[in-house]
């Protein structure tokens, strides 16, 4: 049977679990109970989930969040997300062969009062921003209910292995995503004003402004909040090209929480589509969970993500091609190889750059849409609703951060006597963590081959600062008024060579050059974080450039954890002076078989792009209509369609805007669609308050 479960991770604990079976098509498999049915389907090597009723074609988990549908299995006789769903011990999985039956109609089942509860502020979403408003909101005394649709605070953090940039001093900056969330829940809970309901997704807002909400999955309860604070973070966007519908193309959220949440090897051979620091992040999580990193494409002339991430993969050994597009993803059933093409400036393709290479994943990173439309019906209704974090602004999350304790001040401030002015300075530091990236504007000047001294391989304008603050010697240097700065080593405040600096920076940006005891041979110190299995001192290495280009192999003389940092392991080497101090990182993934291109082409189909991957309707499709001059996005949907799925528009809605720009439709004619009423798709029963037997027939 085949096991795709992750058995050892750098930096994450591997925890079995309690091992059941389930059935899948009448197979017996082995799961672990209370993991996403998707996760356990991964785990034992399935990919396919069902097939589309509209053409047969094969589909696969895409969102891994409940956002899309693409993952609609039936369970124990019922249509249900793999995604959302957990595993219980002898369930029968199917997949979904044309659209499914309705269930055979139960005997009436016994009904309940719905619950309704009145609470100041209705938080929805506890990842960075709604759990740092909370914690504002608690503080001062307002009474709030914090609601989340997974069993664990966090969000995103907890999909995030990698420590943080930012400012040390106020947003966790060197210290992982998912430790970040453990601290944040544990301030939280501590303030007896927040209360927590997890596994509780908001499905309504309604006119008479009270919010429905199923409450542990399966109870359905009214709540009546003051306001509502909608942390609910960002959606991945799709991309249209050949075959972007076949399972594994899928989306890094999806990735990071097959890898990062449910320790499920999600692919052996990965391909990235989209250099921000989403994509860039990813490719480092595969590498860390045994993951072999095809590639990397961007479209633009240089990723959009930060420089000390891409380099970081570069090094590596994992190729990043700008100014390259995905032209198709290949196979029958599932993804089998991935075809990618140079472009023009005017993002055209140019005819002969194409290369196919083998990849069983396509990982798409290509940028976040907000989760914002709750929000704009409860406004519709007269509410008082307000945004924070991604749901109001995509930015890193630890502007997210800064953006929910500006937004939880500013409520209480609404809802108390007592208004407690925001700091300038929050609104000044959230400004600088959601800058973008600036210019790479310095090189490291060359200094002489003596003492002990640290090598920033961090030259472009980024919101960090976390080597300066661990320098028991106060010897780096950014501007405290200008966190975009990049570090300056002041000579004369002498370094000790403790080391810090190398293991705290998240960029893995930090060399140490140690001329102390051989000048001609220096000692030099980088950072290592894939554990203490797969190097040991006395094993040889090759070391690379700040770019990724080899300076040779040289021998491992001290391997060793580093102190307070989790999961950061010091490297020593004694390299000849001139390589020690160009010396910037280890190759993890030398093997060139993994990123050579495969010899084949395998063209492209431009008008077969699907776009509305729900109701598979194609690019061709959908321009054909605005050739023919529909401008109303609703209009289309009835015609096509297209928007009409499980996912309500969620994926395709601004793709569909996409084509009607690239056919030269000014935004200011088109009508967008009328959002619907349920956000989530929900049982009838439950609004009836049906008791949940655990049977579900009754529903
Ligand atoms: S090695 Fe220690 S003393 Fe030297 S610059 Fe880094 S943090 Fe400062
Ligand atoms: S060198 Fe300093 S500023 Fe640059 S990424 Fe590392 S910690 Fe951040
Ligand atoms: S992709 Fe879900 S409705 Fe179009």
């Amino acid at each position: 049977m085949a096991d795709y479960r992750i058995k050892e991770h750098p930096v994450l604990d591997i925890n079995s679990g309690n091992d059941i079976v389930f059935f899948w098509e009448g197979h017996q498999m082995k799961g672990r109970e209370g993991e996403m049915v998707s996760a356990a389907l991964f785990a034992n090597g399935v990919r396919t989930f069902s097939y589309h009723s509209k053409d047969g074609a094969p589909l696969g988990l895409f969102c891994a969040n409940g956002q899309c549908g693409q993952c609609t299995v039936l369970i124990n006789g019922r249509p249900l997300k793999a995604c959302m769903t957990p595993l219980r011990q002898n369930m029968r999985i199917e997949p979904l062969r044309g659209l499914p039956a309705l269930p055979e109609e139960a005997a009436p089942g016994e009904f309940h009062e719905i619950e309704e509860v009145k609470t100041e502020v209705l938080i929805i979403g506890g990842g960075p921003a709604g759990l740092t408003a909370a914690l504002e909101l608690g503080k001062a005394g307002v009474k709030v209910l914090l609601i989340d649709d997974k069993e664990k605070l966090g969000g995103k953090l907890v999909l995030q292995t990698h420590k943080f940039f930012g400012s040390v001093e106020d947003s966790f900056a060197g210290t992982r995503g998912f430790e970040i969330g453990e601290i944040l829940e544990k301030e939280v809970r501590k303030l007896s004003e927040v209360d927590i309901w997890l596994n509780t997704a908001a499905i309504a807002v309604y006119s008479d402004k009270k919010v429905g909400v199923l409450k542990d999955n399966n109870r359905y309860v009214l709540v009546q909040p003051k306001m509502i604070l909608n942390a609910t973070g960002a959606r991945e966007k799709s991309l249209p090209f050949p075959g972007n519908t076949l399972p594994g193309v899928y989306g890094a959220g999806a990735f990071q929480t097959l890898v990062n949440r449910d320790l499920v090897k999600a692919s052996d051979k990965l391909f990235i589509v989209g250099g921000g620091n989403v994509g860039l992040i990813a490719g480092y999580h595969a590498l860390q969970a045994g993951i072999d990193v095809v590639g990397l494409i961007e479209a633009q002339k240089e990723v959009g993500g930060y420089k000390v991430h891409k380099d970081k993969l570069m090094r590596m050994g994992v190729p990043v091609y700008t100014r390259h597009t995905v032209v198709s993803a290949n196979g029958k059933e599932r993804v089998e190889s991935v075809t990618i093409a140079e472009v023009d400036e005017r993002f055209r393709v140019l005819p002969g750059s194409e290369k196919t290479f083998a990849c069983d994943t396509l990982l798409i990173a290509v940028g976040l849409d907000p989760v914002n439309e709750f929000h704009f019906q409860a406004c519709d209704f007269g509410m008082e609703s307000f945004l924070a974090g991604d749901a109001e602004e995509i930015a890193e999350a630890s502007a997210a951060m800064f953006s929910g304790k500006i937004k939880g001040l500013e409520l209480a401030g609404k809802l108390k006597e007592k208004k407690k002015e925001i700091p300038e300075e929050w609104t000044r530091k959230m400004g600088i963590l959601k800058s973008r990236p600036g210019k790479d504007i310095k090189s490291e000047k060359d200094r002489p081959n003596e003492g002990v001294y640290p090598i920033f391989n961090c030259g472009q304008e980024i919101p960090c600062n976390p080597c300066t603050s661990v320098c028991p010697r106060q010897a780096i240097y950014i501007d405290p008024d200008n966190m975009m700065d990049v570090p300056v080593f002041i000579e004369e405040k002498g370094c000790i060579g403790c080391m810090q600096c190398v293991a705290i920076c998240p960029g893995l940006a930090v060399t140490l050059v140690d001329f102390r005891k051989e000048s001609r041979h220096p000692l030099v110190t980088l950072p290592y974080e894939f554990g203490d299995k797969k190097l040991a001192v006395g094993d040889n290495a090759v070391v690379t450039d700040k770019e990724g280009h080899p300076l040779g192999e040289y021998e491992v003389v001290s391997l060793k954890k580093a102190g307070k940092v989790s999961a950061t392991y010091l490297v020593q080497f004694q390299m000849p002076a001139e390589a020690a101090k160009k010396a910037a990182g280890l190759l993890v993934q030398a093997d060139r078989e993994i990123t050579d291109p495969l010899k084949e082409y395998i063209p492209e189909i431009r008008d077969d792009e699907i776009v509305c991957r729900c109701e598979r309707v194609t690019a061709g499709e959908i321009r054909e209509l605005i050739r023919k001059g529909i401008r109303d996005i609703n209009q289309l949907k009835a015609v096509s369609r297209a928007g009409m799925g499980a996912c309500g528009g969620k994926t395709c809605q601004s793709i569909i805007l996409r084509l009607m720009r690239e056919e030269g439709v000014d935004m200011k004619d088109v009508t967008k669609d009328t959002l619907r009423p349920l956000f989530f798709d929900t049982p009838l029963g439950y609004f009836a308050g049906i008791k949940e037997d655990g049977t579900n027939e009754s529903l």
